[in-house]
């Protein structure tokens, strides 16, 4: 059976890696989907393409997993490409309202089914909006997200790292230099 995981993945989080790599176990293949919609362009922090090229770099060390994008309706795509089911990942009770409404109207509109995932509880608190307001502060993201997310999340804010590194080394210097004298 083949498997769809679908998302806005600006970026793919740690929370989002686990549910992956749980899909992988069950299904034959899993396409992960970026979904898109052109008018809505602006409203994430990396563009389609550089989403795509993150996750490609992140999932590249499955064997039954490919990467892929759609601009319509998650019904239309799974129609279109006799895609299976749709998964989706559960961290925690607050997400089961929205995830519920989401799968019952899928399953109303294109009778198609989701399976739910329940990510492990270490990455219950962690999201891509979270990530992405604690990266553009220069916090340490690096358990949160791939390798290829934080990458990319250091490049955008590239001058808020450099600072808060320089910041570092110099209440270093200090306490040496404190400690020496
Ligand atoms: O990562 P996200 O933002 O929680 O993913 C939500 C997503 C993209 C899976 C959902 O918004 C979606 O399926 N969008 C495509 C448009 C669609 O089919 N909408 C009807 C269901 S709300």
């Amino acid at each position: 059976m083949n498997a769809v995981f679908p998302g806005s993945f600006d970026p793919i989080t740690s929370g989002h890696m686990d549910v992956l790599t749980r899909a992988a176990k069950i299904f034959d293949h899993v396409t992960v989907t970026v979904m898109h919609n052109a008018r809505k362009t602006g409203r994430h922090l990396f563009s389609l393409e550089e989403r795509l090229e993150i996750l490609r770099e992140a999932t590249a060390h499955f064997d039954n997993v490919s990467v892929d994008s759609f601009g319509g309706l998650l019904v239309d795509y799974m129609r279109q490409q006799q895609k299976g089911i749709i998964i989706r990942g559960l961290r925690a009770v607050s997400d089961y309202e929205y995830e519920l409404q989401i799968a019952h109207l899928n399953r109303q509109i294109g009778e198609v089914e989701t399976v739910f995932i329940m990510a492990a509880t270490r990455w219950s608190f962690v999201s891509s909006s979270m990530v992405r307001e604690i990266a553009s502060y220069g916090g340490d993201i690096s358990e949160m997200v791939p390798r290829a997310s934080a990458n990319a999340l250091r490049r955008i804010h590239a001058d808020v790292y450099a600072e808060r590194e320089a910041e570092k080394l110099e209440t270093q210097l200090r306490v040496e230099g404190g400690t020496a004298g």
